[in-house]
């Protein structure tokens, strides 16, 4: 069977954050609360002309060297922050980056699990014709009611991944553990901007979901935690990562597992999400992005078990083999750089950027320009948006 997986991966976030000590300050909040009691430093905040498509763009862009870009014959764009009812956000992607003509463009939505869903799919294109390439996208802004529990988990940004025969990177294994119920921990109505969550309960139906799907995996399988070496789980607020850890550890009948012990299963690839806060769909990714920047162990051959989770419900346990000389398709760097230099928003500035909404009359609006990656929003026009690149 031909291996496929990922080539490469890229992670962009916004220009702009938001210390969450300067949120804890506004809002009456110890800020060890915040730190510690969830696991969150920074917010990443979009600027009025970043979206979804914007950062979906940026992160492709450093995959998409030529002739990687001609050979995409699928692109996959998983979001629940997507921009239209009907146009598919990647199709905006693939004007913004010259992609050829002769693809597939969809938009894949089940909360933060349709990532998952969408690099299984190109998973399986590829497999079927190993001579195309897939390019899978994850992007969000994740926002919940101003002042609610939900708001210092806020964050955005988008993970993108080249999907390919022969991956440099990773290889995607075929076993998969499923859990799916309908229950509403996390929702948001089309008429809504935020999110409405029943926070505790969707923190329940995670851990659930995590250990059923950890179990259906061991049945498929026949591997069990000691057949892994790293873990990355969703991570709608780093701490989750390691209750959810924790949970799956004592599923095999051993103790619960130490500080340092959980450190080393999931510490590495929480690094990036602490300085940019959810990312949904994008969050798992980001975490795996993560793990391999910045694990100072070298990987290659090894097993990495992950969790991915989007609320309503729909969770899968899976794995990946790390691929040997990994770190030659690593953009660290570029992360790196993207997460230190980014301009500190006064509270005032964040509350003002998030309640900003986008007109609705159809008259032609331009928005004034903010620091950005490649792309911009630039604005509307007879119910159009209109992006650019930026030079
Ligand atoms: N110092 C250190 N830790 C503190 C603290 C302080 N001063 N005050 C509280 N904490 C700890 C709590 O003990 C708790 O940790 P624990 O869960 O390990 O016991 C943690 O901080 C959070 O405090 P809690 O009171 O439970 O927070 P909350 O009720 O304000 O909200 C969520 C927490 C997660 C429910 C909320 O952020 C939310 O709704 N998030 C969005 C939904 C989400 O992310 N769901 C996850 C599944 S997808």
């Amino acid at each position: 069977m031909t291996a496929v997986g990922i080539d490469r991966i890229s992670f962009y976030c916004p220009r702009y954050s938001l210390p969450l000590t300067a949120l804890a300050g506004a809002r009456g909040v110890d800020a060890a609360k915040y730190l510690e009691g969830l696991g969150q430093e920074v917010m990443a905040v979009p600027p009025p002309d970043e979206d979804t498509v914007t950062m979906a763009a940026a992160a492709a862009q450093p995959l998409l060297e030529p002739p990687a870009a001609e050979r995409v014959a699928l692109l996959l764009l998983a979001t629940e922050t997507g921009v239209d009812q009907s146009k598919a956000a990647g199709l905006f992607v693939h004007g913004l980056l010259k992609l050829p003509a002769r693809c597939r463009v969809v938009e894949v939505k089940q909360a933060c699990y349709s990532g998952t869903a969408a690099l299984r799919m190109a998973c399986a294109m590829v497999a079927q014709d190993p001579e195309s390439q897939a390019l899978v996208i994850a992007s969000d802004i994740a926002r919940y009611t101003l002042g609610s529990p939900g708001e210092p988990t806020q964050g955005c940004g988008a993970v993108a991944m080249l999907v390919t025969a022969q991956p440099r990177l990773l290889t995607v294994e075929p076993h998969a553990g499923l859990h799916t119920e309908d229950v509403m921990d996390f929702w948001r109505p089309n008429y809504r901007q935020a999110a409405l969550v029943d926070g505790k309960y969707s923190t329940r139906m995670y851990l659930h979901t995590a250990v059923q799907a950890y179990q259906h995996y061991t049945q498929a399988s026949g591997l069990g935690l000691s057949d892994i070496d790293r873990f990355c789980y969703h991570i709608p607020f780093t701490r989750m990562a390691y209750k959810a850890h924790t949970q799956l550890a004592q599923q095999d009948a051993g103790p619960a597992p130490g500080k340092r012990e959980l450190d080393h299963a999931v510490g590495h690839s929480l690094t990036y999400n602490r300085l940019t806060g959810n990312t949904y769909t994008a969050a798992l990714y980001q975490g795996l992005a993560s793990l391999l920047d910045t694990c100072p162990d070298d990987l290659g051959g090894r097993r990495i078990g992950l969790f991915s989770y989007g609320s309503g419900c729909t969770g899968e346990f899976f794995s990946m083999r790390v691929c040997k000389g990994y770190r030659k398709q690593l953009l660290t760097q570029r992360h790196r750089h993207l997460l230190a230099d980014r301009t500190e928003l006064t509270f005032q500035a964040y509350e003002d950027i998030l309640n900003l909404r986008i007109p609705e009359d159809g008259l032609h609006y331009e928005f004034a320009p903010y620091r950005t990656g490649g792309f911009r929003f630039a604005g509307m026009q007879d119910h159009k948006r209109c992006y650019e690149v930026v030079t």
